[in-house]
């Protein structure tokens, strides 16, 4: 099994890139890990949690909550966790955030890996070390920064992921290819959503691909100073739009990209914003979407990139090349209301 080791300002990172499941135990002891999961993922693979001590969650985002936190640390003491114990999150985001957090506060940290089990986990949520819960209507609004010791790929873990998931997780793919890679965009305008499902053979390392973008960023700018703040591209208006409307949060993200391209053209003269709309929707995307644009403004003015009278907004120069660009307020509003 091939591993990458990848430095972060505190700690680093293995990453076993096109491993198998069945390759965990020789990275941990069964004996002294403990499996979080949730049970989607535990009843389509049974099998593989054989032998493995495993929590099993509810599914879904909503269970992204202390309550949830709270029912674990009990699971783990009744299990006799100690501090020679490692966690492992099997899932999506929710699991690997709610893992990486549980296991960053019990008994004042005990170490974790993932292994991710949605394309959007594994191009993008198990990586990076943000970790954390959800508060009512305040998405992450607790947590903390803390890289995972290991991430296991293993890419025939997505036969069982619903199509909806796959879109989801490739709103993230377009994103790094708009902000970072050129080359991986004409990539994707080359293939369809169903021809990468079915070929492991180009899936794999575009997997792997997206993960080391996301990887360097975070690299660079482990504490979102600067350059991590491109990871946000199409996500300022799709936050916004995603607590307002019932959309999965690619698909908030993919109408945000779209709106991004379309300001990115007026005020950086960005040619491509046919092309990035064409993509999305090749990947079972929405782009443009007509919405309460008053209402989805305000929820915007509140956003978390705000600063006194402007706001950070990433844009793009060219596809590859994505820039953080203050906006005022006044002009980003009347540029929306134009489209
Ligand atoms: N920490 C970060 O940097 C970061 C970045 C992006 C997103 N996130 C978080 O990630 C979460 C979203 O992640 P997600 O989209 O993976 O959501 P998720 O974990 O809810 O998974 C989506 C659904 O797919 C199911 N599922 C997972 N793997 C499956 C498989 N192999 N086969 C069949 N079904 C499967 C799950 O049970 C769930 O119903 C959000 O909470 C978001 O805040 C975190
Ligand atoms: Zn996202």
């Amino acid at each position: 099994m091939k591993k990458q080791t990848f430095r972060f300002s505190n700690s680093s990172t293995d990453f076993y890139f096109d491993a198998s499941f069945k390759q965990l135990k020789e990275i941990v002891s069964k004996e002294h890990s403990i499996i979080i999961t949730d049970e989607n993922i535990f009843e389509l693979h049974a099998a593989k949690f054989k032998g493995w001590k495993t929590i099993v969650l509810k599914a879904g985002e909503e269970y992204k909550v202390q309550a949830t936190v709270d029912a674990i640390i009990l699971q783990l003491i009744e299990l006799e966790a100690d501090r020679k114990t490692t966690l492992i999150g099997v899932g999506g985001g929710v699991v690997t955030d709610i893992t990486g957090y549980v296991a960053s506060i019990y008994m004042r940290g005990v170490a974790f890996g993932f292994v991710p089990t949605t394309l959007l986990a594994m191009v993008d949520a198990s990586i990076g070390g943000k970790n954390g819960i959800d508060v009512g209507v305040y998405k992450n609004m607790v947590g903390n920064i803390r890289q995972p010791s290991f991430l296991l790929y293993d890419v025939s873990l997505l036969k069982t992921l619903p199509d909806a998931e796959w879109s989801n997780g490739f709103a993230e793919v377009i994103k790094h290819a708009c902000i970072k890679d050129a080359a991986m965009f004409k990539l994707l305008q080359q293939h369809t959503l169903a021809s990468l499902q079915r070929s492991k053979k180009v899936l794999a390392p575009l997997i792997e691909r997206n993960a080391k973008i996301k990887i360097k960023v975070v690299q660079n700018d482990e504490f979102e100073k600067g350059e991590r703040k491109l990871l946000n591209f199409g996500h300022t208006l799709g936050h916004a739009l995603e607590n307002q409307y019932q959309l999965y949060h690619g698909q908030a993200v993919a109408i945000g990209m779209t709106y991004a391209a379309g300001i990115s053209k007026q005020l950086l003269k960005f040619k491509q914003t046919d092309a990035v709309v064409k993509t999305l929707e090749q990947y079972g995307l929405p782009t443009y979407a007509s919405f309460d644009k008053p209402k989805v403004f305000e929820v915007l003015k509140m956003d978390k990139k705000r600063e006194r009278t402007g706001i950070n907004y990433i844009l793009l120069e060219r596809i590859g090349k994505g820039v953080i660009k203050s906006i005022p307020l006044t002009e980003l509003e009347d540029i929306i209301n134009q489209f």
